[in-house]
Formats: C-alpha cells, structure tokens, sequence
C-alpha cells in the first residue's frame, strides 16, 4: 500500500474525468496524495533544496546542538531511564510569512523561498478548486471559506524544517504524531531521507520519497467545510540515525477571522440544526486551542472550540 501519486497535469487533457477521480480518491480514502507534473518549474524546485541545504549549515546546524530537545535527550540517555521523550520533537524549524523576518545570511535564500512560495500559493488554489468540483461546491468556495470573503487573507505559511540525524531513534520522534489545523497543506519532503508517516486504516505508512513531487494533505479546516468527506489524518516524522531530513511544508490555512463551518450543501436536512458533527466557529479560536492540543485528537478540539 502506498500513498497515491497523480499527474496533475492530466487534469487538461483526455484524462481530465480519471486525474479528477484521482484526487478524489486522494481525499477521501487517504487524505494525502503525492502530485507530479504539477507546474512548479524542476529549476526552481532545484534552487530551493540548494538554499534550505546552505541555509541549515550556515544557520541553524550550531544552534540545534544547544537546543532543548539535545539536551532533554542526552540527559534521559545519561540517566538510563527506560523513558522516551514525551514533549519535544528532534526538529529544526522556522517559519516564513509574508510579514515576518527572514534569515538573511544565505545568499539566494529570500528571493528563492518569496518565489517558490508564490508558486506554491496558485498551486495550492487549483487543488482547492478541483476539491470544489469533486464536492459539488461552485468554483472558488473553498478559498473563499478560508479567505473568509472574496480579499485575500488566507494565512498563507512556509515552514522549512530540518530533521537532523539523531543518535537514539528509538527514544525521540523527529515530529510527534498530529492532524494539520489549518486547510491545505503542500510539501516539498527531501529526496531520499524519509520519515514522514501517514497513519492508514490503523497503520503507519511511508510518505515515500519522490523526488520534485509535492505531497498534498488535507487540515482539520478542509474536514469541516467538507462535512467530514474529507478527513485530516495523522501524521508523524521518525527521527533517523543517518542523513539530515529536509522538509518544507507550506499550508494554506483561513485567516484567523474567517468563520468556519460545514458547506451547508452538504449537510444533510435533518442534521442542519441538532446533532452536527462539526460546529461553526472563527479559526483564530480553533487555532487557540490547537495550540495547546496539537498533538492530541482533533475530536475534543472540536468540542472545546464549540463550547467557546
Ligand atoms: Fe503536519
């Protein structure tokens, strides 16, 4: 079993009705899909690896080796507890905004990231309307929803993540398991290291690497606009002893003021009032519990974000 690949670019073609169904199946049956030939120049994508490689060494390798999650792990190994790291993540991360600042150091960094992420935005809007048609939705419903009107406020974020390798494996998760809180999320995963996990059925599989490829997963957001058709899945990352997993993921997630509920298209008539699985809420609010419950179910998130 592995995680679906599709030709986006059978989308304009005599195999438009297949690649549809393609994705819908993506949607429905797995909640990740892997897209090649989906637009994004193989030069550009070059350029990004190239940057994130020289960005990690010239700006984030020395501060991982004094960051939190070394020393929590070296000091559980020097006690010999049979315990395993609970509360952190063998991860190196930051996050690119339109609004916020950038590293500076790495020559080529800015400008690379500023342009694959306009790439990667108008991908990100084509998926969303091919998930419209495949729902029934009228064109442009989704990014509406999330954009929360017809301006664009969608939080639009990058995050470029490093998972260096890790000499216990077995007592660290590189990412702990989630659900991803917002809408549509894009990644751009290394080449060959691997580690990014898709719970299936009750199973844990491999996200298996697939060079220029773009790995689409649907958010909790894109749960509740679809009524549940489309379900946020958990994810994880293993640490690794060897190789240094890169890994950029981007997510188109609402804007913090956008109100979020089930398309009422797809709500049955006698669900409309009582007995909704899943409640109408702003997303700012559900990204303050999230915050505190990320790496717990969504369910209780939805209770919680209902109550407030
Ligand atoms: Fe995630």
């Amino acid at each position: 079993m592995a995680v679906p690949v599709i030709d986006f670019s059978k989308l304009n073609g005599e195999e438009r009705a297949k690649t549809m169904a393609q994705i819908a199946n993506g949607c429905e049956e797995w909640g990740f899909f892997q897209l090649i030939n989906h637009g994004i120049p193989e030069e550009l994508l070059e350029r990004v690896k190239k940057v994130a490689a020289e960005f990690y060494k010239l700006e984030r390798e020395e501060n991982f080796k004094n960051s939190k999650s070394v020393k929590l792990l070296s000091d559980l190994v020097e006690k010999k507890s049979s315990e395993k790291l609970e509360h952190a993540d063998w991860e190196d991360v930051i996050t690119l905004l339109d609004d916020n600042e950038w590293p500076e150091k790495t020559p080529g960094f800015r400008e690379t990231m500023a342009k694959y992420r306009a790439e990667l935005k108008k991908l990100a809007e084509k998926v969303m309307e091919v998930m419209d048609e495949n729902l029934g939705l009228t064109k442009g419903y989704i990014k509406k929803a999330l954009n929360g009107g017809d301006g664009d406020n969608a939080f639009f974020g990058t995050k470029v993540s490093h998972y260096p390798p890790c000499p216990h494996p077995g007592l660290v998760k590189g990412l702990r398991a989630h659900t991803d809180a917002g809408g549509v999320i894009l990644l751009l995963q290394d080449d060959k290291v691997g580690g990014l996990q898709m719970l299936k059925d009750g199973q844990w599989i491999d996200v298996q690497p697939l060079p220029n490829a773009i790995v689409i997963n649907t958010g909790d957001q894109i749960e509740v606009l679809s009524n549940g058709r489309y379900k946020s899945c958990w994810h994880r990352v293993l640490a690794t002893p060897d190789g240094n997993r890169r890994s950029i993921a981007s997510f188109y997630n609402p804007s913090f003021k956008a109100t979020i509920c089930p398309a009422p298209q797809l709500v049955e008539k006698e669900d409309q009032q009582v007995n909704q699985t899943y409640p109408k809420f702003v997303f700012g609010d559900y990204m303050s519990v999230y915050a505190e419950q990320k790496f717990l179910p969504k369910e209780p998130r939805f209770q919680a974000v209902r109550a407030m």
